[in-house]
């Protein structure tokens, strides 16, 4: 009898953990989905602000520059570019998925979203032009899948 309620504590447990690990990836994978900001923002202008990120990034994968291929960006693992060999300590162990939210506040102030980081950019001010370049990343993105 003892055996069976061990048993089903058990059981009961790994189900929650499993319930809590299935909504903490549900979310997670709804956040990457969400495009609330590339929305409203227009790509043919993001393609104008991303000539201030060229200088250090192409959206072609595994072409690094002083920053890393920007290619595969929504939904990776932040400082996870394959084959990117000069990731701060702050990129490396970051714990985030590129999402939308995410990109809209590291390039409003990379310095003030993730302190220790070693990219050499101010951050972008004007919020409509961080939704077109989201909308210009958007659409290479989906283009290249
Ligand atoms: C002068 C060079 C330079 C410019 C300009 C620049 N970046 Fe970066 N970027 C870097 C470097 C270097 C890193 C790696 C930083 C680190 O390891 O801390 C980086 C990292 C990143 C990352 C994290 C990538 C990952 O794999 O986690 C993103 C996203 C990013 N940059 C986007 C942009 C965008 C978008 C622009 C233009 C608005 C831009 N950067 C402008 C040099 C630059």
């Amino acid at each position: 009898m003892r055996k069976y309620l061990v048993l089903s504590v058990f059981t009961l447990g790994l189900a929650l953990v499993a319930g809590l690990g299935l909504t903490t990836a549900l979310k997670a994978a709804g956040e990457v989905d969400d495009r609330t900001l590339s929305a409203a923002g227009d790509p043919v202008k993001g393609k104008r602000v991303f000539m201030r990120c060229q200088a250090c990034h192409t959206l072609v994968a595994a072409q690094h520059r002083m920053g890393p291929s920007l290619a595969n960006l929504f939904g990776q693992e932040a400082g996870t570019a394959a084959g990117f060999p000069r990731y701060s300590n702050a990129l490396k162990e970051a714990d985030f998925m590129w999402t939308e939210a995410a990109l809209d506040e590291w390039l409003a102030s990379p310095k003030a979203f993730l302190p220790g980081n070693k990219m050499p950019f101010a951050g972008i001010r004007n919020p409509q032009d961080r939704k077109d370049l989201l909308a210009y990343l958007r659409e290479v993105f989906n283009g290249a899948q």
